[in-house]
């Protein structure tokens, strides 16, 4: 039987070229000319969910793409872990920024990753995370040393929306019964500074579309006397915020939890290097709410922001036109105690509320959901602390996270239980962004730490359960 460490150093460049061939393949769930070869991806996971020693291997379809289900139950008195990652990647655009093809994996040295990182789409989010803990599960299964039942979930739909496995979670809640939840979805604060996700925050994305006249119109003869819709949007948008970067919308802060300053204060000793933080993204100076720091702006605040807006002509040289139509996504993020839907209503009367005369607003809901955020003294919290202790020599430090995972809240609802958030991936690996990469010493030190969480959750829930 040979400790996580030696069993990596032995198979170390099998589990980067397994996972290299995971990335090769396009899983790209929201475009739908990716769709065979998100199948594929299902089917890849598979295969190997059932070469790492799982008993029960299953491809359960759904109205969209299919959830991984697989599990190991060596006891029914033992404790289960369900692990939850996602196989399905962001479109990788736009191309041409991109050093290498996004689904033609290479490794690179950068300062940060001296050992090489895996460059590709997916790599970190969450292809490489997920991988992870497929890796993890050979080891324990390998050696002897799987203290508990095992139970895998593994989605192609995370990055747009979940739709399909909130279905299947409502509809499964035998089947996924657990102790707690593992999902390795989120970043650390350095390599050397290790840090669990305690908090996500929720979502709220619309669509809206402004519509002025009936048709595209010449700017000189119509210019000056009809609403132009992409004039009124910028505008509308504009005003979502005020002079202090607060949103507008009437009611959106209302079920806002403050922190306490003592809360507030303990967030503040995190280690955060502003002028290293500007300098990563060539910007003289951060921006946001008035009042709350980066870091505070950035994971407890809620925020409004454009995605996208388009409209009018914006081809090759000039062309004299009021546009009919203008359109914008906008997100926006929560945070706990925000219900989405709630604030969806808000903003869509809103929106409908400061359109002037001379134009319609349609405003589109597209997904959304809960933020969430953990306590540290769980056992499930307290077993992620141990495993990172021991295998980075380090206490990691509790922090709340900006991003969304929206079917976390929905796991605590439907399956009553704890998630733990071990994210092994830097800020820095660009998800969602070209050139997206995930570094080698954090795959492998993931798959390290993962079978520590394993042997402590399962002997200090023991204690919890023996307890008078
Ligand atoms: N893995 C991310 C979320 C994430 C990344 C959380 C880093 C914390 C740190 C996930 O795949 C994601 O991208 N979620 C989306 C929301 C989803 C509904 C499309 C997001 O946050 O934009
Ligand atoms: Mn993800
Ligand atoms: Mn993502």
């Amino acid at each position: 039987m040979s400790s996580p460490k030696d069993y990596i150093h032995q198979h170390k460049d099998r589990f980067i070229q397994e996972l290299i061939d995971l990335l090769k393949i396009p899983s790209i769930s929201a475009d739908s000319a990716f769709a065979k070869a998100t199948h594929q991806t299902a089917q890849a996971v598979a295969d190997q969910l059932k070469m790492a020693g799982c008993d029960t291997v299953e491809i359960c379809e759904t109205p969209g793409y299919p959830i991984v289900y697989a599990d190991k139950i060596i006891d029914k008195n033992l404790p289960t872990v369900l692990v939850y990652g996602h196989y399905d990647v962001q479109p990788p655009d736009p191309l041409d920024l991109w050093e290498s093809g996004p689904f033609e994996p290479v490794i690179k040295k950068t300062d940060l990753h001296p050992d090489g990182a895996i460059f590709a789409r997916g790599a970190c989010d969450d292809k490489g995370q997920m991988y992870m803990h497929v890796k993890a599960m050979e080891y324990m299964t390998q050696n002897d040393a799987l203290p508990c039942n095992v139970k895998f979930m593994i989605e192609g739909e995370e990055e747009v929306g979940s739709a399909n496995l909130a279905w299947y979670v409502e509809r499964n809640q035998d089947k996924l019964a657990n102790d707690v939840i593992l999902i390795s979805d989120t970043g650390m604060i350095a390599k050397d500074i290790p840090s669990i996700t305690t908090g996500l925050r929720g979502l709220s994305y619309v669509e809206v579309e402004v519509t002025g006249p009936n048709r595209d119109l010449h700017s000189g003869l119509y210019g000056g006397a009809v609403a132009n819709p992409i004039n009124v949007l910028s505008k509308m948008i504009a005003s979502l915020h005020d002079e202090n970067n607060h949103i507008t919308i009437p009611g959106f802060y209302d079920k806002v939890v403050n922190l306490s300053q003592n809360e507030r204060q303990k967030m503040a000793e995190a280690p955060f290097d502003l002028e290293a933080y500007k300098k990563a993204l060539d910007v003289d100076a951060v921006f946001g709410e008035a009042g709350y720091t980066t870091n505070e702006r950035n994971a407890i605040r809620p925020t409004l922001d454009v995605n996208g807006i388009w409209g009018g002509y914006t081809g090759e040289g000039a062309k004299t036109v009021i546009a009919s139509k203008a359109y914008a996504k906008i997100s926006m993020r929560l945070v706990p105690n925000q219900d989405w839907e709630d604030i969806t209503q808000l903003f869509k009367s809103h929106f409908e509320h400061i359109a002037p005369d001379g134009v319609k607003v349609k405003v589109t809901p597209h997904h959304g959901g809960q933020g969430y955020v953990t306590p540290i003294d769980s056992v499930g919290y307290r077993a992620a602390e141990k495993a990172y202790e021991q295998t980075f020599g380090k206490t990691p430090i509790p922090q709340r996270s900006g991003g969304s995972i929206p079917i976390v809240s929905l796991f605590e609802k439907e399956l009553k239980s704890k998630t733990i958030l071990m994210g092994f991936g830097l800020d820095s690996d660009a998800i969602h962004s070209p050139n997206e990469h995930f570094g080698i010493w954090n795959y492998l030190k993931g798959i390290e730490t993962i079978p520590y969480f394993y042997s402590y959750f399962t002997s200090m829930h023991k204690d919890e359960v023996d307890l008078p």
